[in-house]
């Protein structure tokens, strides 16, 4: 299959690349516009510092009484002094006549004109600073000598340094976005392709899944992510559907056969019969014990296609209804039913009154099936002349009733065994049966949200002992 062109791989990768490229340009933008204006505005203050600083000297020189300016050489050296505070700025001084009293040496500033600047700063007995491109031009009225007059001094400070800051770390920058972006790009390459890779070999095979059916073999993934998260549980998925093919191909197989058998047996004794009334020589007798045994057959099937019912309809998932059910009179009720087949072999039915009613939330249908499973297994094995017991009670959180034979019991190896499909015990009484009574019993009572178990017999005790688990019925339901 062709890969399509704005594949997984694709929209992984420009969404790498976008957001590093989109990562790299904000943090680009938050470093050097910061980065710059701090630079200038620590150059500003050295500047203003530097003034500060000198105001006192300056005002300290002293003062030629005959020219009125300040004494030339200690103006020099407290200007040389201002100029290395202020990180080597030009200094200027100009009289209120603009006149310039002192100048640098090699003058080489391209200021197109400070003097307004001065003029400004002179008249409103103010500093006064500018920035004209790289160069920061600050004129500052100060009192020069002791009772001497108020001048106007010019700063002139080349923050170029500023300009070339950034662009080092501008040109930096981009190196290390280069960098970055080629190293996502590689990164997101191999761990696409990995990724990929990986997701490929699962599609393949959901596709042999899809051709062979549930043998296929699926790829193993150890890895500890999402994707091998998948592959897990598609694994586990493959094999609890290949379980559940076993088990529906194992159960339609013994359906069958448990179905054939009884119609097989049916078929011959009606043939029989037959026989015996085309050839007119009918033993009345014969006739009667081979109908007997036909109706037992047809029996045996109605009883069969009962509990096949049952169980398809509870692989149908059919919803079971809810409502305030008391246990004790559903208890009552099945041991009605019972009571001719308990009468007949001799089995008394008790149903132990309970200290408070056992109401349970679930559904009566379904209940009674449950219990007249129990009672029908426990009459089989009664001996003649015991009673079989059911206890209905209550613990506020669940509802319960149980019941209790004296025949046999359930050897303990076969405990679990009995509750599965088709599955017969060794102690089955004298009737047949498919082993169907308790798989039923323990699916119904799950759907109801309860249970269904064999408990332990005491030790002095002999028989079996079954408890039906629900839920109770919250108080306001059951009246
Ligand atoms: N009260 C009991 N005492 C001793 N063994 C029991 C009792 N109830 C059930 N069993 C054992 O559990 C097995 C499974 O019971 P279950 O009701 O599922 O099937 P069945 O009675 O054999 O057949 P079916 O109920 O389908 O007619 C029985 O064959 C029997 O061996
Ligand atoms: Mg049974």
């Amino acid at each position: 299959m062709a890969r399509p062109v704005f594949g997984l791989r694709t929209r992984l990768l420009a969404a790498l690349l976008l957001s590093s490229a989109v990562t790299l340009a904000v943090a680009a933008l938050a470093l050097l516009s910061p980065l710059e204006h701090r630079l200038r505005a620590d150059g500003e203050a050295t500047v203003f510092s530097a003034v500060a600083a000198s105001r006192a000297e300056l005002g300290d020189i002293g003062v030629n009484r005959a020219t009125g300016l300040p004494d030339y050489n200690e103006l020099a050296g407290a200007i040389s002094l201002l100029r290395r505070r202020a990180g080597g700025a030009q200094v200027s001084v100009l009289d209120r006549r603009l006149a310039t009293i002192y100048a640098p040496a090699n003058q080489d500033l391209n200021v197109p004109d400070y003097y307004a600047q001065v003029r400004q700063a002179l008249a409103s007995h103010r500093g006064v600073h500018t920035l004209i491109g790289d160069e920061l031009v600050v004129a500052e009225p100060m009192r020069i000598g002791d009772g001497g007059a108020v001048y106007g001094v010019v700063l002139v400070r080349r923050l170029q340094y500023v300009s070339s800051a950034v662009a080092v770390v501008r040109s930096a920058f981009i190196d290390a976005a280069a960098a970055g972006l080629a190293i996502a790009l590689v990164l997101g390459i191999a761990l696409t392709t990995t990724l990929l890779r990986r997701l490929e070999r699962l599609r393949d095979a959901a596709r042999e899944l899809m051709q062979r059916g549930l043998d296929a073999s699926l790829p193993l993934d150890r890895h500890r992510d999402e994707i091998g998260d998948l592959t897990r549980a598609f694994a586990g998925m493959q094999s609890r559907l290949r379980h559940q093919e076993q088990a529906r191909k194992a159960f339609v197989a013994t359906a069958s056969h448990e179905l054939r058998t009884p119609l097989a047996s049916l078929d011959g004794t009606l043939e029989l019969l037959e026989d015996d009334l085309s050839t007119a020589r009918l033993d009345l007798d014969d006739a009667r014990e081979r109908t007997r045994r036909a109706r037992e057959q047809s029996r045996r099937l109605s009883h069969l296609a009962t509990d096949l019912l049952d169980l398809s309809r509870l692989e149908a998932d059919v919803q079971v209804r809810r409502e305030p059910v008391e246990l004790g009179e559903l208890c009552r009720a099945v041991a009605a039913e019972f009571e001719r087949r308990a009468h007949e072999k001799r089995v008394e039915l008790d149903v132990l009154a309970a200290p408070s009613p056992a109401w349970a939330d679930c559904d009566p249908g379904a209940a009674a099936r449950i219990v007249r499973i129990l009672l029908d297994n426990a009459i089989d094995v009664a001996p003649g002349g015991s009673s079989i017991r059911m206890q209905p009670s209550t613990d506020g959180a669940c509802a319960q009733t149980t019941v209790s034979d004296s025949g046999p019991g359930v050897p303990e190896q076969e405990r679990a065994r009995i509750f599965e499909r088709f599955q017969r015990g060794s102690t089955t009484g004298a009737r047949s049966g498919f082993g169907l009574g308790l798989a039923i019993g323990r699916e119904l009572a799950v759907r109801m949200g309860g249970t269904l178990e064999l408990l332990h017999t005491p030790e002095n005790e002999k028989g079996a002992r079954f408890v039906l688990r629900l839920p109770a019925a919250r108080a306001g339901e059951s009246t």
